[in-house]
Formats: C-alpha cells, sequence, structure tokens
C-alpha cells in the first residue's frame, strides 16, 4: 500500500484550483486543503483563510490538520523562502514541500542571477548588460551599442509590471534612471538591459527533483488584453496546448540546448531544485531563447498543461520530493486543449468587484476553473481582475476554443469580459 497524503495547496488563483482539481482524482489524497483557495476550491476541498507570505500560520494550519505534503503555487512565497522554512523547522522538516528554496528560486527572483546563470551554462538567451547606480554610464552605452526596441528589466519580482520594451534610445535612458530611482521599488535597483528578440514565443514545463525531470506539455499564452494580440498586457487571457509549430526537431533543440543545460546547471551549482521549472522561450529562426525562467506554474498556463497529464498527480508530487522522479514516465493526452479567461470590466486596469457569477452550474463540456471568486450571502462574486479560465479539450486548438466560447457563453456577470480569438494563429 502506498501512502496517503494530507495535502495543501499555496495560492488562490485558477492554477491552484486546477492542482486541486487534478489531485482529487488521486487514490493517495485523504484530505485536500487550499490556502486561501477561492469558491471554486471550497467546493473540492477545504479552504484555509491565510496569507501566502504568513509562514507561522501556515505552519500552524499544517501541524492542525496533520497535512504531509505542501504543494506551493505562486512565487512570492517561494522567493521568500517557505521551503527554507520547513526544512528549518524541527516539526515541519519531515513534510514534503513541492517548491525550490531560496537558492533555487534566485532563478525568477533576481533577472540578473538567471542572466548570469544562462551564460554561464552556455543556454541561449539574448544578449545582456547588468547596470546599478554604480555602472549607469555602461548601460547607457550598452543601450548606444544596439538598435531599438530596447528591454529593460527590474532585477527582482514586481508583480509582472517589471519589463519594458522602449523603441526610442533617450525614452530608454530615461526608463532606466526611473527604475534605478525606485519606479519599480527595491525590485529595480538592479536593472537588468536585454537585446530585443524577434520570433514567436512558447513556453515549456518541467518538473524537476533537482536531478532527474519530467517533461510536462508546453503551451502558448495570450498576454495582451484585446484579441488580436493588442492592448496592455495582463497576466494572461487564454493558452493552448499543444503548440502547433513545436516540431520533433524544435523540441530536440529545447531539450539539448536549454532543460538539459538548466538542469546541468543547478546540479552544477549544488541548488538541491525540487519543483517547477516554467521556461519561457523565444523561437526565433527555428532556434529556442530562453526570455526568463520562472520557478513556478504558469497562471493560466496550468489549465492546459494539467488537464492533459495522464499521471497520478500525487505520485509526480510525491517522486519530486524523494527524487525518484527517474522512477515516473509522463503520459500526455494527445487530446489539445484551449483554455479562456472570463475577466472583470477594465482590467488589468481598475475593476470592480462583487458581481454575482450566474450559469455555474449549467451543464458543461468544459473544466471551469476560478481564478478570482469567493462567496458572499450563498452567492459566488467575483473578488479580482481575471475571474474564471474555462478550459476545453477538443480534436484540435480550433475546436477545443469553441468549447470553451460556448460554456462562457452561459456564464454570465455584470462586466464579464474573455477574447473569443485564442489560439487564432492555428486556424
Ligand atoms: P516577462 O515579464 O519577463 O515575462 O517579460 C514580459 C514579456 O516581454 C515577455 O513575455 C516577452 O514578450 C517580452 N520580452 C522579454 N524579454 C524580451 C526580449 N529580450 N526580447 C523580446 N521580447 C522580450
Ligand atoms: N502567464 C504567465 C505567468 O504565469 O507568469
Amino acid at each position: 500500500m502506498s501512502l496517503k497524503y494530507n495535502i495543501l495547496i499555496i495560492g488562490s488563483g485558477a492554477r491552484e484550483h486546477a492542482f486541486a482539481w487534478k489531485i482529487k482524482q488521486s487514490s493517495r489524497v485523504n484530505n485536500l486543503f487550499v490556502a486561501p483557495g477561492n469558491a471554486g476550491t471550497s467546493e473540492i476541498a477545504e479552504n484555509i483563510q491565510l496569507s501566502v507570505n504568513d509562514f507561522e500560520a501556515i505552519k500552524t494550519a499544517v501541524l492542525k490538520n496533520d497535512i504531509n505534503m505542501v504543494l506551493v503555487g505562486p512565487e512570492d512565497p517561494i522567493v521568500n523562502g517557505i521551503t527554507d522554512f520547513f526544512e528549518n523547522d524541527i516539526k515541519l522538516k519531515d513534510v514534503l514541500i513541492i517548491a525550490p528554496n531560496k537558492s533555487g528560486a534566485r532563478l525568477e527572483g533576481s533577472k540578473s542571477f538567471s542572466k548570469q546563470f544562462m551564460v554561464k551554462y552556455n543556454i541561449p538567451t539574448a544578449k545582456y548588460h547588468i547596470v546599478t547606480e554604480h555602472n549607469l554610464e555602461e548601460g547607457i552605452a550598452f543601450l548606444s551599442s544596439f538598435n531599438p526596441p530596447y528591454v529593460l528589466k527590474a532585477d527582482g519580482l514586481a508583480s509582472g509590471k517589471g519589463v519594458l520594451i522602449i523603441n526610442d534610445r533617450e525614452e530608454a535612458i530615461n526608463s532606466l534612471k526611473e527604475i534605478l530611482n525606485g519606479k519599480f521599488g527595491k525590485a529595480g535597483n538592479t536593472v537588468v538591459i536585454e537585446q530585443f528578440m524577434e520570433g514567436i514565443e512558447m513556453s515549456t514545463f518541467v518538473l524537476t527533483d533537482g536531478i532527474n525531470y519530467v517533461l510536462l506539455p508546453e503551451a502558448k499564452d495570450y498576454k495582451r488584453i484585446g484579441e488580436g494580440d493588442t492592448g496592455l498586457n495582463t497576466g494572461g487571457m487564454g493558452a493552448v496546448s499543444p503548440v502547433p509549430f513545436l516540431t520533433p526537431e524544435l523540441q530536440k533543440k529545447i531539450d539539448t540546448l536549454v532543460i538539459h543545460r538548466t538542469i546541468h546547471g543547478l546540479r552544477a551549482e549544488n541548488i538541491n531544485f525540487k519543483g517547477f521549472i516554467f521556461i519561457g522561450l523565444m523561437i526565433s529562426n527555428g532556434n529556442p531563447f530562453v526570455i526568463e525562467y520562472n520557478i513556478r506554474m504558469g497562471d493560466p498556463e496550468t489549465e492546459v498543461v494539467i488537464p492533459r497529464i495522464e499521471n497520478d498527480f500525487v505520485d509526480l508530487l510525491e517522486a519530486t520530493a524523494l527524487h525518484k522522479l527517474n522512477q515516473q514516465q509522463i503520459k500526455i493526452k494527445k487530446e489539445a486543449f484551449a483554455t479562456i479567461i472570463a475577466a472583470s470590466k477594465g482590467y488589468p486596469e481598475h475593476f470592480e468587484k462583487d458581481k454575482i457569477i450566474t450559469g455555474l452550474n449549467n451543464k458543461t463540456n468544459s473544466l471551469v476553473f476560478h481564478s478570482g471568486t469567493t462567496l458572499k450571502n450563498e452567492h459566488i462574486v467575483t473578488n479580482g481582475g481575471r475571474v474564471l479560465a474555462v478550459s476545453s479539450s477538443g480534436k484540435n486548438i480550433t475546436e477545443a476554443v469553441k468549447t470553451s466560447v460556448e460554456t462562457l457563453n452561459n456564464i454570465s456577470f455584470d462586466g464579464i469580459y474573455f477574447r473569443k480569438d485564442i489560439g487564432y494563429e492555428f486556424k
């Protein structure tokens, strides 16, 4: 008999709802908790109200509920050291935690660290220069050494807002100074200036125990608010998997040039990395270049990646924590998946909350994952900019998108907005 787990998922988005949905299908889960969760997770697990960065509150919840496995969704608690906190606590050290420690979290938490890592291990990426207030002149000279557009990245976490792409050199120099002067707070004390890469973006995901890894399904997300990829950047308005332009030849290049070298680099740096690596790639002339590493799964990417995985998810998580991923073989569904985000009117800028959502109990051919929702007076109401992620399968992406649009046409709340053109390039 294999061990059963009481599992806690940290986070409150559609990514965490998708994790909960998948874990719930395992015969190896006893009690499932999500902290803080949302209205959707409360239907399949027990929500625990706490802040994801309040490690003492998490410890109390873990001990009270005999939790012996923790899966961390968002980057914040990971970069803040939740794994180190568990490993250094006598009462928590035997709890399996699926998230890298602070050392591994630098891949996302410090863009200068991750660029230096890529260069050291010969992982293809854009040319760059690291600038602080002490070498501003070097930064300006670097900006003058190539043609626009210019890419400026605040070194630390800046809630997804720390990347600027600027066409004018003078404006780039001004923005560089503004970031160094605190535009993004401490995250911008160091700035990475990068050359702009032309191409098409996709993301690859691995689950690693630090030595072995399994390759998860790839995905492509749609970051802009408007159809045809126009308007402001968001956390993501939809995603598809598989990515039709990923040929076996390109996959081979991604494996050898990016993934093997990344895992090798982590080992060579003595980083005991247990968790997900989400690698944002630019494909230029058929070759992969790393845009960024994230040390967690993506949202909304998770909502198409997770439904394509056939394995028992608890088996995969346990093997990650126990350095046994070499004993796991990943099985992926052939079907295509698409997810469409239903957002609040005004997102990603100002939006209102507390709008009653109707139609959630309709019969549907989709998976309706909750993102920003909560329960109020026995109604499910909106509680964020991104409200739902509606995932569907199909024999191709067009079919999958069609099903999600049909499902969304039967769900409503005041100001609901979603893109109907997710996957438009693959028609
Ligand atoms: P990030 O916040 O690091 O995900 O970056 C946001 C977006 O900026 C990426 O998804 C890319 O579309 C774009 N980006 C970042 N770095 C580069 C680069 N060097 N060349 C072209 N586009 C980039
Ligand atoms: N969808 C992008 C992210 O999760 O960072």
